[in-house]
């Protein structure tokens, strides 16, 4: 698509999201990069997280996790670009070891993923003999090696209960752990800091073993946020991602994946709506539903979403960069319970 075009096409959905100056630069970058993805037979996947420019011009395919790990399980080119976080591009390598797999920016990490290493689930193993392990994406390979089976936000509840299994170990996010519990009617029990370490109160009735990670974004809203948006718009619907914590999400009127929260605002006639979640998703809806009235309550971006930008992309494209590798063996070993999650949903 010629520069002009691609200015055109992004004018048409971003007028009153992106100023003008900026809309015609980073049409310039997008129009390089989608020329650069074609000559290297490259496919670039979005996290619904990405900025409303980038969003909306050089991904193939956007959405959340699970869509994305679907995508990048049966792409056929050469090259994946990976327009999100580390975890994101580490599972699609997972799937696609011949392949070269792209993270634009080396440090877009993510506060879950940090929460836990393998020796933790390892730990947990010994202390919760023949218990399975489900870990949440937003963890790294070797986390996800130790694991028998992988979720996400859009299918936990339906790995949780394919498993069949009296008690679950549900790693790392305390947050979602909790919704999950609550929703499958499950009781829950997280380490507490004692002299010997973590210790876990067995005495209590519980089906589920939890951990305390939490994602730095969606900790930040309150049910006091929900009270007051409550209070001002009456008539407003609220969506809240699961990784925000029980009470919220028991206050939302709706809770779901992002690409769910996406689907519910273009389905919904509600007079008002506002996301519990990273701000760029408001936006990028805004966009492209004009009409959707959504209410804004935007103190918080992914500080390493916010890291995949345009220029960034356009130069892991031109420098190959940032390189993502997984050791083989831990490949093999995490493929199975990223595989096995796929097969579920
Ligand atoms: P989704 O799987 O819902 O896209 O969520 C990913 C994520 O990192 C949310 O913070
Ligand atoms: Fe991680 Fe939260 Fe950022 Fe998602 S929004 S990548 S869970 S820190």
């Amino acid at each position: 698509m010629p520069e002009n075009q691609m200015y055109l096409k992004m004018k048409a959905l971003l007028r009153n999201v992106v100023p003008d100056v900026e809309l015609r630069y980073k049409a310039g970058l997008a129009e390089q990069i989608n020329v650069l993805k074609a000559e290297k037979n490259a496919v670039i996947l979005g996290h619904n997280y990405m900025e409303p420019a980038l969003y909306h011009s050089i991904p193939d395919f956007v959405g959340d996790s699970l869509y994305l790990a679907r995508m990048a399980a049966k792409t056929e080119k050469d090259i994946i670009v990976f327009c999100g976080v580390k975890f994101m591009a580490e599972t699609a390598k997972i799937l696609n070891p011949t392949k070269t797999v792209l993270l634009p920016a080396a440090k877009a990490g993510c506060s879950l993923a940090e929460s836990i290493t393998a020796e933790d689930v390892r730990n947990l193993r010994k202390r919760f003999p023949g218990v399975p392990v489900v870990t949440y994406v937003n963890t790294y390979a070797d986390v996800k090696a130790e694991s028998d089976v992988c979720c996400t936000s859009g299918n936990a509840v339906a790995v949780v209960e394919s498993l069949k299994s009296d008690t679950i170990i549900f790693l790392p996010d305390e947050y979602l752990a909790g919704n999950i519990a609550r929703e499958t009617g499950k009781h829950i029990i997280f380490p507490t800091l004692g002299a010997k370490g973590l210790e876990f109160d067995t005495s209590l009735d519980y089906q589920m073993v939890g951990w305390r990670g939490r994602c730095e974004v969606h900790e930040k809203f309150t049910v006091a946020d929900i009270r007051s948006v409550r209070e001002q718009f009456p008539d407003v619907v609220i969506l809240s991602h699961p990784e925000c914590s029980p009470e919220v999400v028991a206050a939302s009127d709706f809770s779901g994946s992002t690409t769910a929260m996406i689907r519910y605002v273009e389905q919904s006639n509600a007079p008002h709506f506002l996301l519990l979640t990273e701000c760029a998703m408001g936006d990028n809806i805004i966009a492209a539903n004009p009409e959707k009235p959504m209410l804004r309550l935007c103190s918080v971006r992914c500080p390493h979403m916010n890291q995949i930008t345009l220029e960034d992309t356009l130069k892991s494209l031109q420098l190959n960069q940032y390189v993502i590798e997984v050791p083989e063996p831990v490949r093999l070993r995490a493929l199975k319970a990223v595989e096995r999650m796929i097969a579920i949903s």
